[in-house]
């Protein structure tokens, strides 16, 4: 049977300053128990920081957003290449927040991701539908859509590498955390939309949940055969609880 080691990774979003990146990696650095790999998605303009502060321990840090273009008239974008400049190892891909806000369709997300593969930097792929897609019984066909956009792009192998975030989006910042049982089903779903194309590859493809992630919620929530971690906004901004996620892996 294939073990999936637990991944929980911190999204700051537009959060804090140099102090506060200092503070909380430096109680990530001797916090952890080793239990799951960490990962760290500090704003842009800290991953100098953080990959000084990071440099001598395991864990990861990247970025929250990339362009699919290789350089040139995009003002304000991050390029692949900038982003291998500071030794990334992930990116976060299709946050909900950049759909719903920036506009970000399936199809950029999907160029995105292909670009964030051939730079050998990981892509960490976010999905999940809104609450009224939920209410009116789509969750399914609105995550098979996002997921099928981008095996159309780059095919099932990828997802060897591909992370996969779960977020449903009337769980993330809401305090309205998904029941693990709400959330393994749809983990089991898009565990199965992979096998269908190549059952050993989607036995090893992680997939996080993020939505409401607390200390209290991560033990049942990661015991849960297709929950392979966390992608935890508001609860990394404080550095024990997400300590305590992070060493709630088994
Ligand atoms: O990317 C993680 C984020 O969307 C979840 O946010 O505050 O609900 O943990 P939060």
């Amino acid at each position: 049977m294939t073990t999936r080691r637990t991944l929980v990774a911190a999204n700051w979003k537009m959060n804090g300053n140099k102090e506060t990146v200092a503070s909380l990696l430096t109680a990530f650095k001797s916090g952890m128990n080793g239990s799951s790999d960490v990962a760290v998605f500090p704003p842009a303009l800290y991953v100098a920081q953080a990959a000084e502060l990071l440099k001598d321990t395991d864990i990861a840090y990247g970025v929250q957003n990339v362009s699919a273009e290789a350089s040139g008239a995009f003002t304000g974008e991050l390029s692949l290449s900038m982003v291998k400049e500071f030794d990334c190892q992930y990116a976060l891909i299709g946050h909900s927040e950049r759909r719903e806000l920036f506009g970000e369709t399936d199809a950029q997300i999907a160029q995105k991701v292909k670009a964030t593969l051939e730079s050998g930097v990981i892509p960490m792929l976010c999905i999940g539908e809104t609450l009224a897609q939920r209410e009116s019984g789509v969750t399914e066909d609105v995550v098979r859509t996002q997921i099928q956009a981008v095996l159309d792009a780059v095919g099932i192998a990828a997802f060897d590498t591909i992370v996969v975030a779960y977020e449903p989006v009337w769980a993330i910042g809401t305090g309205k955390t998904a029941s693990p049982e709400q959330a393994q089903e749809v983990h089991a779903f898009i565990r199965g939309m992979l096998a269908a194309e190549d059952a050993a590859v989607a036995a090893k493809t992680r997939i996080l949940y993020g939505g409401s992630v607390k200390a209290a919620s991560a033990e049942a929530l990661f015991g849960q055969p297709d929950i392979d971690g966390g992608l935890v906004g508001g609860a990394s901004l404080i550095a024990d609880e997400f300590v305590a996620i992070c060493n709630a892996a088994k």
